[in-house]
């Protein structure tokens, strides 16, 4: 094991007991000290789920980057295991950046990451070379191929930059053959694109296609892909940097793309039919998915974005942390996502109200919390006197609140978090497009201490968004211009470790 490995993994295990469990969320995944961004090798394998993360445990900011680990019986209870890479070779001194994982036919867990190699330019500025890079383990301790870099500047296209080349994505296909899919964008004009590469064993890589072209849709870079089936089709995700806002489904800044369509197996042909954003919020990025023993595929994303980003505070010690794991599927052609189901398991204290009729603001005994799963079903009293606007504020007290609020007319669900306490000037608000009949909408909020998820109409939008606001703040009340009639299921949940 290199003295870097060896050094990170002495200093993780005490930096985490430094930091309190109540001062980390309570399920969603934290790095074990310092930094965290994008989830990394989310497999299963040998019975465990397993997620890396793209790490920098020495400060809250990023930095050189590691690989922290993580595993889990069930997604929602994390146990820290020791870093598994450290930037400690020559090809990979700069960073280990993202990538994702796989079991080989004997047993093996292979890791295809990135590795980094700074490199002066002659305009005195500095670049990372980009090297696809390959680790071998049991799950715990993993090996750098002795052949790395299995990929280099050598097997790009024409045009194709060194710089960005990066986050390999590897699936084995039915004949038992390997894919890579690696982001990538041209030297000239920035447009992102997909290299495919093609291995009889996981470890020899020859390229095959571009598999991909941006053609200046989606912004600029594309990152961190994944490919997997769902229902049929082919989806196809990337995280793009630099994109365009558009009316009803993309903001601006990093973003992430699910593309909707069809793979020819025989030609190894990626056929687009639609696209949609993976989340309407402010903190989302660069996910990942795994597929359960049962068949369902889950996906995980960093509760963070590069855009909307503010250093820290003082007061924590970590940056930082992963979202709830979600189950996709597809319903009128769209993906829909809904909180993986085992997180139902840790459901405790059911308040439950039918039926309420309000106008004005409203209070309702024990619906109250910062860890909860509440459930809001609602609906105009009069539909010929429809409502303007409906809100839901929470983690409120006397000075903070953050809310998620309706407003039929527009066909507007915007979460926001101006007074949630905030010490940063950061992005406090977004908005998704959603039409309704009657004001009718399903709204399911998922609270952790630093959090909220909205999933509405089970899963056809989610907007996500962290917040800082002190414990204490665990109010909730509603309030809505017109009288509506409300159904409300609250469960506390009870993670714990
Ligand atoms: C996405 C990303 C990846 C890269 C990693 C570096 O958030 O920029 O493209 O591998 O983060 O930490």
């Amino acid at each position: 094991m290199s003295q870097r490995l060896q050094e990170v993994r002495s200093f993780e295990e005490d930096a985490e007991k430094r930091i309190p469990e109540c001062a980390r969320p309570m399920f969603h995944l934290t790095a074990r000290a310092g930094w965290m961004n994008d989830p990394n090798g989310f497999s299963y394998y040998q019975g465990k789920y397993h997620l890396f993360y793209q790490y920098h445990p020495y400060k809250t900011i990023w930095g050189p980057m590691y690989w922290g680990h993580a595993v889990s019986d069930d997604l929602v209870r994390w146990k820290f295991l020791p870093a598994a890479l450290a930037p400690d070779q020559e090809y990979d001194q700069d960073g280990c950046f993202s990538g994702t994982a796989i079991e080989l036919p004997d047993g093996t867990h292979a890791l295809l990451y990135t590795g980094v190699r700074n490199e002066n330019q002659d305009d005195g500025t500095i670049e990372g070379v980009q090297t696809q890079c390959v680790a071998l383990g049991n799950g715990v301790d993993y090996v750098k191929y002795e052949k790395n870099p299995v990929l280099d500047e050598r097997d790009l296209p024409e045009g194709a930059s060194r710089f960005d080349f990066r986050d390999p994505k590897i699936w084995r296909k039915g004949d038992g053959s390997y894919r890579l899919l690696v982001g990538s964008r041209s030297v000239r004009d920035f447009d992102g694109k997909l290299q495919l590469y093609s291995s009889p064993n996981g470890l020899d890589w020859t390229f095959l296609k571009t598999l991909i072209e941006n053609r200046d849709r989606f912004g600029r870079m594309w990152e961190c892909p994944d490919i997997f089936p769902l229902d049929g089709k082919t989806i196809l995700i990337v995280s793009p940097q630099d994109m365009l806002a558009t009316d009803n489904e993309y903001h601006s800044g990093n973003g992430t793309v699910a593309i909707i369509g069809s793979y020819d197996d025989e030609t190894d042909t990626f056929i687009e039919e639609s696209n949609q954003t993976l989340d309407s919020g402010i903190d989302f990025y660069a996910p990942q998915t795994v597929e359960t023993p049962d068949g369902r595929r889950v996906m995980i994303g960093w509760f963070q974005n590069w855009d909307t980003l503010k250093p820290p505070t003082h007061e924590r010690a970590w940056n930082g942390q992963m979202s709830t794991p979600r189950e996709l599927h597809l319903r009128n052609g769209r993906i829909v996502q809904s909180p993986v189901r085992e997180l139902e398991t840790y459901r405790r204290n059911p308040v439950r109200y039918s039926d309420v009729l309000f106008s004005g603001s409203l209070k309702l005994d024990g619906i109250r919390g910062r860890c909860l799963d509440l459930e809001i079903e609602l609906e105009a009293d009069d539909p010929n006197d429809l409502y303007q606007k409906f809100t839901i504020n929470f983690a409120e007290n006397e000075s903070f609140h953050s809310s998620v609020s309706y407003k039929p007319g527009k066909g507007s669900l915007k979460i926001d978090r101006r007074y949630s306490g905030t010490r940063r000037a950061f992005l406090t608000d977004r908005a998704a497009k959603i039409q309704s009949v009657n004001g009718r909408i399903k709204l399911r909020l998922i609270l952790d201490r630093f959090s909220v998820e909205v999933f509405a109409n089970d899963g056809e939008n989610v907007l996500s968004m962290t917040l800082y606001t002190v414990q204490s703040a665990d109010g909730i009340s509603f309030h809505c211009d017109k009288p509506v009639r409300m159904n409300i299921t609250q469960y506390d949940l009870c993670v714990s470790s």
